[in-house]
C-alpha cells in the first residue's frame, strides 16, 4: 500500500477556478465554497482586504484607495499573484485550517488550455497550497458533472458556457474526441449591452449593470424576453427626456454575439467521421455553465446546428459536480490512463 494512503489527513479537493466564480469541495465533505472569483485590494498599504462576494459588491463602485480585481480573463489566469492569494484563502476557507499537509487538487482547465495556461494554473495551484494538481479538460469534467456516461463508445456533445470561455467538447469513453476552447462568454456577453447601451442610446453602464440586463431581460428572441426594462430604469433619472422608452434590440444583440460559437461547433461537427456525427445527432447534445440559463439559448442552437440541445439540470454547478466524481474515483483516473485524457 502506497505511503500516502496511511497518511488520512492529507485532504483531497477538487477546485474549479472559474471566471466568475471558484467552487471548491472537500472529499468526503462536498461542496464548501462557492464565491466569486474576485479580490479587492487596498492600494495604499497593497494588502488583500476582500474576497469574492465582498470584493465582488466593490466592483464598479470605484471605491477611493480599493483596487478590485477579477484575476481570471477569458477561462484563464490573467492576474497571477491575486489569483494565488485568493486561491489560498478559499483553500483556508475550505478546510477550515491551514493544510498540515499540501493537499491533492483536481481541477479543470481549458479543453485546449496551452502549456503556458496549463502551467500558470498549476503553478498558482501549488502557490497556493495544493501539493500534487491532477488537470481534467474542462469539457470532460462538465459533462461527468451532466450526468454523461463515461463508459460508453457513442460520441456526445457537451458545450460548457461560462464567463469567460466556452468549451466544447465531443465526449466518447471519458475521453475528448474533439474539442476546442473559446476565450468567448458571458462577461463578452455584457460588454457587447454595455457597448450596445451606450452606442444607441447614450447611456453609460457599468458591466455588473449590463449583466443584470443580460439575466432579467436577456433573451434570443424577443417573445421569450423576461422583464421589460426601460430606459428611464437604467439612467435612474426619468427627467432626462427618454421617459418610459423601452431599451429594445437586446434579443437581436445577442443572436449575433453568439454566432461565433454555433459556428465554432459546426466547425467541430464537420470535421468528425460521419458514424459519430450519426451518434451525436441521435441524443441530446448538453450545455452546461452559467450561460446555458440563457432564455432561448437551447432553441437557437437546436436551430443553427440541426441537433436537440438541452440545457443541464443546475449548469453552473456541472463542472464542480464532475470534478468531485472524478475526485472520488481517482483510483480509477490513475489505474487507467486512458480515462479522463485529452
Ligand atoms: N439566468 C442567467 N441568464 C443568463 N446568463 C446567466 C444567468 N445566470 C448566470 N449567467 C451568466 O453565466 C456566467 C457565469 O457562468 P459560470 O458560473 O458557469 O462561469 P465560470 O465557470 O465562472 O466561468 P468560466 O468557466 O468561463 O471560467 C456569467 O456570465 C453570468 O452572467
Ligand atoms: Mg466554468
Amino acid at each position: 500500500m502506497p505511503l500516502l494512503r496511511l497518511l488520512p489527513w492529507k485532504q483531497k479537493l477538487a477546485i474549479d477556478v472559474g471566471t466568475a466564480t471558484c467552487h471548491i469541495s472537500v472529499r468526503d465533505a462536498g461542496l464548501l465554497v462557492r464565491e466569486p472569483t474576485v479580490i479587492a485590494y487596498d492600494t495604499a498599504r497593497r494588502r488583500p482586504i476582500a474576497f469574492g462576494a465582498e470584493a465582488k459588491q466593490m466592483l464598479d463602485r470605484e471605491v477611493s484607495d480599493v483596487r478590485v480585481v477579477r484575476p481570471l480573463e477569458g477561462g484563464v489566469i490573467a492576474d497571477f499573484d491575486a489569483a494565488v492569494t485568493l486561491l489560498r484563502h478559499l483553500i483556508h476557507e475550505a478546510l477550515g485550517h491551514r493544510p498540515l499537509l499540501a493537499p491533492t487538487v483536481i481541477t479543470a482547465e481549458s479543453t485546449r488550455a496551452t502549456q503556458v495556461e496549463q502551467r500558470a494554473l498549476i503553478n498558482a495551484l501549488r502557490a497556493a497550497g495544493a501539493g500534487e494538481v491532477i488537470t481534467v479538460p474542462r469539457a470532460l469534467a462538465a459533462a461527468v458533472g451532466a450526468g454523461i456516461p463515461m463508459d460508453q463508445p457513442e460520441c456526445r456533445l457537451v458545450v460548457d458556457m461560462g464567463a469567460g470561455s466556452t468549451d466544447i467538447g465531443v465526449i466518447s469513453m471519458g475521453m475528448i474526441a474533439a474539442g476546442e476552447t473559446l476565450h468567448f462568454g458571458g462577461d463578452d456577453l455584457d460588454e457587447a449591452i454595455r457597448r450596445y447601451v451606450q452606442r444607441r442610446y447614450r447611456i453609460p453602464i457599468g458591466l455588473a449593470r449590463a449583466e443584470d440586463i443580460k439575466i432579467m431581460a436577456g433573451a434570443l428572441s424577443p417573445d421569450l424576453a423576461g422583464e421589460q426594462m426601460r430606459l428611464s430604469e437604467l439612467q435612474g433619472d426619468e427627467a432626462n427626456g427618454s421617459g418610459n422608452q423601452r431599451l429594445e434590440g437586446i434579443a437581436e444583440l445577442l443572436r449575433a454575439s453568439l454566432k461565433p460559437v454555433a459556428a465554432e461547433v459546426l466547425w467541430i461537427l464537420d470535421s468528425l467521421p460521419e458514424r459519430q456525427l450519426d451518434e451525436i445527432v441521435q441524443v441530446d447534445s448538453v450545455l452546461t455553465g452559467g450561460c446555458a440559463q440563457l432564455r432561448g439559448i437551447t432553441e437557437l442552437l437546436s436551430e443553427d446546428l440541426q441537433l436537440r440541445v438541452i440545457a443541464a439540470p443546475d449548469p453552473t454547478s456541472c463542472t464542480i459536480l464532475g470534478l468531485e466524481a472524478i475526485l472520488n474515483d481517482l483510483d480509477a483516473l490513475s489505474l487507467d490512463g486512458r480515462r479522463f485524457t485529452r
